[in-house]
């Protein structure tokens, strides 16, 4: 699905980076039918936040798991099952062929879409190097990003200043969903590359991935909605 038919709600995720179910409960019937999509990472997920998952999509909304898998083929395959039973819409792994191979396959027949991480944005090329790469930031994420393209990977997670690059490797059939939103005004926080939810759009990102802006706002809903609306006229 090309971003231009998506609905400017639906490409809107928040991430519900919440140390509990209920913490969970409580923000998501608090935005109510202002937000349709919601991430799910590491801290909610071992917190006792699969079930949720189930429950999310059973109430017709969207779940991104952030789980950034990364195994040998069978076990990513066999894990990949397990997460298209809970109803999510995207699952991360990071971008080794391997991985992204597995992840593919066993997804196929179900509803979910394999996102790839191509390296994470708090690697830099000396953080690279110590791990023992041979190439730097730049060249590895693109390196991977045409990897992904070619085993057939749904999407990209990408920042919104390398969207615009990533756009040439990932045609229009790919999703590139970027964290790092900050709408003008809003802090900051350990972010080190900002954009807002509407140059992100410029940018070419189809999905904005956005946490504290609208967790740790006053009016949870409101800020949701002023996220929406700035999508709204960014595409138009
Ligand atoms: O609160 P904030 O808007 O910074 O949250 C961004 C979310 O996106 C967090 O859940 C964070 O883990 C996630 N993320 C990110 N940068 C990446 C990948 C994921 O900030 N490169």
């Amino acid at each position: 699905m090309t971003s231009t038919s998506i609905p400017s709600r639906d490409r809107l995720i928040v991430a519900l980076d919440v140390p509990s179910v209920a913490h969970a409960e409580a923000m998501i019937a608090r935005l109510g039918s202002s937000v349709t999509f919601y991430k799910i990472g590491y801290q909610l997920a071992y917190a006792g936040g699969f079930p949720l998952v189930r429950a999310l999509a059973d109430a017709g909304k969207q779940v991104f798991l952030d789980l950034k898998m990364h195994d040998i083929g069978n076990t990513v395959a066999r894990g990949v099952e397990s997460v298209a039973n809970l109803g999510a819409t995207f699952l991360t792994v990071h971008a080794y062929p391997q991985t992204m191979q597995a992840a593919v396959e066993a997804r196929a027949g179900s509803q979910l879409k394999i996102l790839a991480v191509t390296v994470l944005t708090s690697y830099d090329d000396a953080d690279l190097h110590a791990a023992g790469y041979r190439l730097g930031v730049r060249d590895l994420v693109k390196a991977r990003a045409e990897q992904a393209k070619a085993i057939g990977v749904d999407g990209l997670v990408c920042s919104a200043e390398e969207a615009a690059n990533l756009r040439s490797i990932a045609g229009s059939q790919m999703s590139l969903v970027t964290p790092g939103i900050r709408p003008a005004g809003s802090a900051v926080g350990d972010q080190k590359r900002v954009m807002t939810p509407a140059r992100a759009i410029a940018a070419g990102a189809d999905y904005l991935v956005v946490g504290r802006p609208v967790m740790a706002a006053a009016d949870p809903k409101a800020a949701a909605e002023a996220i929406v609306a700035e999508i709204e006229q960014a595409k138009s």
